[in-house]
């Protein structure tokens, strides 16, 4: 038997996860696996399951080994109304994660030859999707993730800010490297070729947070001042991580 991680890379077996735009569910079953466990876990698709499994066969085997670790399993989730879901609606999670999403691929005949075209807008329109739905389950501490790629024309999409017109802003962007995720195979998730991985070439993971301005009125000071030296102080983290003391803020800046 495998050994069980606590962490991979930016998630924890104690986070409460929401995964969105799921392809095969091979990434929700990398860290499951990696967890022993999938019972903070939600993962989810746009597809209805019968889509799911004709475009991605290999689905199936995900399927059983996430129910086995207990994840809850949705579809027919749509990154845009996710927050008014049954099952989702006043939840709150640690981490909301979409990698690379993705409009789906539109085609053009054109001297009877088929054009894939780009339709930038169509992609930005569920990124900002995703993030104006991500604010309303997220609260200080916790982190939407979208994970695409830096390269042209992706990086033409300005999702930071995207998300700022959302509500939330940048904390972080972590190079991202597939092999950190075992198992993990990325999907096109649309077209004739929907269960074909694509190169993900130069990727980042990027960690968006509440803009301060979105946070609660009623969230107190310390609370704010932990949130922000937990994320941008290394010295202070361990010891708010033990204490997260009442008057931290007052501490830090010898008030
Ligand atoms: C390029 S694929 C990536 C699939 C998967 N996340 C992966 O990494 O393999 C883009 C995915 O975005 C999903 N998607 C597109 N629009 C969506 C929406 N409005 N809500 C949720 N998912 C959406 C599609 O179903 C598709 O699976």
């Amino acid at each position: 038997m495998e050994e069980e991680q606590e962490c991979i890379m930016h998630y924890s077996r104690s986070h409460k996860m929401l995964l969105v735009g799921k392809g095969d569910f091979s990434f929700s079953a990398c860290l499951a696996r990696a967890f022993g466990s999938a019972k903070n876990m939600v993962s989810t698709s746009l597809d209805c399951r019968k889509t799911l499994m004709v475009k991605h066969p290999t689905a199936k085997a995900n399927f059983e080994e996430l129910e086995k670790l207990s994840c809850t399993i949705l579809h027919e989730v749509d990154c845009h109304t996710m927050n008014n879901h049954p099952f989702l609606k006043s939840t709150t999670f640690d981490r909301i994660i979409f990698n690379f999403p993705h409009a789906g691929f539109h085609y053009r005949h054109e001297h009877e030859q088929e054009q894939i075209i780009c339709l930038p807008r169509l992609h930005q329109k569920v990124v900002k999707g995703f993030f104006r739905s991500a604010r309303d389950m997220l609260t200080t501490n916790d982190e939407a993730h979208v994970t695409h790629k830096t390269s042209h024309p992706v990086n033409k999409w300005e999702v930071e800010k995207l998300a700022n017109e959302a509500g939330l802003c940048l904390a972080k962007e972590v190079e991202f490297q597939i092999q950190d995720y075992p198992g993990y195979h990325n999907k096109r998730g649309d077209g004739n070729r929907s269960d074909e991985s694509f190169p993900v070439g130069m990727c980042s993971t990027f960690k968006f947070i509440l803009h301060i301005q979105t946070i609660p009125a009623c969230t107190s000071l310390d609370a704010v001042a932990c949130m922000w030296l937990d994320r941008y102080d290394p010295i202070w983290k361990p010891k708010l991580r033990k204490t997260r003391s009442k008057h931290i803020f007052k501490e830090y800046f010898e008030i």
